[in-house]
């Protein structure tokens, strides 16, 4: 399968005809300024918390394409309320057989609320089994112990913050790594913002002595997984 990196924590993963966009902000970053938000047509979107530098293109991207929105029960409510219906509702713990694999949601250590200050519930990762394969796209969040939860999953790949200040930075994300038993890391949340920046080739040399594969794809880039 084929993940491309579109700034920030903006994914998308394209598995057996299927593309899958997380957490959309592409517009309002200017390091993702050659990214067109109109191309983009998920058949769906996960979402992993309600903060505005996850959900800028949300509505916009969920419009143009009809995609499902995968997240947690409260901001699947939030978006009821705006008129879009295309939302499955998930919550912390629960898993779901969609038409290509299969999507658990799990614990993520931080905070959200929508941009207009409704109450967005809990910050989600979400663990997925496709291609018989399993994948961890972390969201927002601190180190935690939960994530020993997920050590013997057998995780192929994990999607990690490494940029600090609003989530863990690289040395607690190398720990994350150790929690997880995940050696294939692509970073994220990084660079977008002046307290986030980070300089990647030290934080590139400290995942590589600790034995990890850490992938910095370039906005735009694609990886096969
Ligand atoms: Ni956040
Ligand atoms: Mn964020």
């Amino acid at each position: 399968m084929k993940t491309t990196f579109y700034g920030h924590a903006s994914f998308e993963l394209e598995t057996g005809g299927k593309k899958l966009l997380f957490d959309p902000f592409i517009s309002p970053n200017p390091l993702a300024k050659n990214i067109d938000v109109n191309s983009l047509k998920p058949d769906y979107i996960l979402i992993s918390h309600g903060h505005g530098d996850h959900i800028a293109d949300l509505e916009t991207i969920q419009k143009n394409s009809g995609a499902t929105v995968i997240c947690i029960a409260e901001i699947a409510e939030w978006l009821g309320n705006k008129g879009i219906k295309e939302a499955h509702g998930m919550n912390i713990g629960g898993g779901y057989n969609f038409d290509f694999g299969r999507v658990k949601m799990v614990y993520a250590l931080h905070s959200s609320s929508m941009p207009d200050g409704s109450y967005g519930g809990t910050p989600a990762g979400f663990v997925l089994y496709i291609e018989g394969k399993k994948i961890y796209y972390a969201g927002d969040t601190a180190l935690t112990l939960d994530m020993k939860l997920l050590a013997d999953e057998d995780l192929d790949w994990a999607f990690l913050p490494i940029g600090d200040n609003y989530t863990m930075g690289a040395e607690d994300a190398i720990k994350a790594c150790e929690f997880i038993n995940c050696k294939n890391i692509i970073g994220m949340h990084y660079d977008t913002f002046p307290v986030i920046k980070i300089n990647k080739s030290e934080v590139a040399a400290k995942f590589a002595k600790a034995g990890i594969n850490l992938k910095l794809p370039e906005i735009g880039e694609s990886l096969s997984l």
